[in-house]
């Protein structure tokens, strides 16, 4: 089968065509990231005037890269939430349109499952997984059972561990989205030149918290006479890394000794990051684990990601009708 996937819940349109849940046929991506680093952070308006402008030709393209016309498409999976709302209702208006016209059935996905099933597009994983899904607005630890599946074991009860690294990015002057700029400053640093907190590290439970560590940065950067450069930059940026890196592993380790897994598929824009990939794979190597992290550009936000559950749903007979509304906030 092969479906059309549409992704608009933040600040990159994306349209994908993929055959059979597993082939990526294409998978374009206009990212909006220019337009918002002026202001330091997503602005939800400019967001959805800019995907009204992108969504046409980013279809376009989608169909143009995998060399097929909209009649060959006999499905739409679309983003339903969670996300800013206009934004989703953008992706959402289009994927409705283009079922109602071509008659095609149509389904929407939470974007925190297209993340988690990201890495089937790439191998097989057989279920179950433990799946850490670490972005801009998510830090949650699944279960994940089956396609559709899906038990909560974890979340960070404040901020999410990607918008740590932003707001980490811009006290030190960095641009929007900072997160891989901390990245590259923390492979120049000792990760172990300022002892930032690891909050709720050594209770029982498999929540997160990352607003106490920002807060910690602050205060460092506060206490620094004049601006933070060269080695100490790099020290900083290696140190905040590390906390939150060691947070994310060990409380990842934890859920998938208690739960029994021995597969962990880790997903999201903050799986880009290098210091938890080589971390994770370290740790999880000593114990045996099975570790799966997808290739960057199906780590962010992408349309290709939908399509392995949507290609589930549709098969199992199960479409939405054109009244289908977006969730700005949606529990998985
Ligand atoms: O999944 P995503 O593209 O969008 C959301 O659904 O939020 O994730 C974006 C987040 C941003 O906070 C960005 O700074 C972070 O992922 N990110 C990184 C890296 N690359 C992207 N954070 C740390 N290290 C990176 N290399
Ligand atoms: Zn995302």
């Amino acid at each position: 089968m092969l479906l059309l996937a549409i992704e608009s819940s933040c600040d990159e349109t994306s349209a994908a065509v993929v055959r059979d849940g597993r082939q990526v046929l294409s998978n374009i991506i206009a990212s909006q990231v220019d337009v918002h680093a002026r202001y330091g952070g997503v602005v939800p308006e400019l967001a959805s005037r800019k995907h009204v402008e992108a969504i046409s030709v980013v279809i376009d393209q989608a169909l143009e890269t995998a060399a097929i016309g909209l009649e060959a498409v006999e499905g739409i999976v679309v983003t339903r939430g969670p996300g800013l709302i206009g934004a989703l209702l953008v992706g959402l208006s289009v994927a409705k349109a283009i079922a109602f016209a071509r008659k095609l059935p149509l389904v929407g996905v939470h974007h925190i499952e297209g993340h988690i099933l990201a890495p089937l597009l790439e191998e097989e994983v057989s279920f179950p997984y433990l799946a850490l899904a670490v972005s801009g607005g998510h830090t949650h630890l699944y279960r994940v059972d089956g396609i559709g599946r899906y038990v909560l074991l974890g979340r960070t009860i404040d901020d999410a561990a990607g918008e740590a690294f932003d707001k980490v990015a811009k006290m030190l002057g960095l641009p929007y989205p900072g997160g891989i700029l901390i990245d590259r400053l923390a492979s120049g640093g000792n990760p172990e030149a300022i002892p930032f907190p690891r909050p709720l590290l050594h209770q029982k439970n498999l929540d997160f918290s990352f607003s106490g560590m920002k807060t910690a940065v602050l205060n460092y950067v506060k206490k620094q006479e004049g601006p933070i450069q060269g080695d100490h930059l790099h020290h900083l940026a290696a140190s905040f890394q590390a906390a939150v890196v060691d947070v994310l592993c060990q409380k990842t380790l934890r859920a998938a000794e208690e739960q029994g897994l021995g597969r962990i598929v880790v997903a999201g824009g903050v799986a880009c990051n290098s210091g938890l990939r080589t971390r994770l794979h370290a740790l999880g190597g000593e114990k045996g684990l099975d570790i799966h992290f997808p290739s960057p550009v199906l780590c962010a936000d992408n349309a290709a990601m939908l399509a392995v559950a949507g290609d589930c749903y549709l098969r199992a007979g199960i479409s939405e009708p054109l009244d289908l509304n977006a969730l700005a906030s949606w529990p998985l």
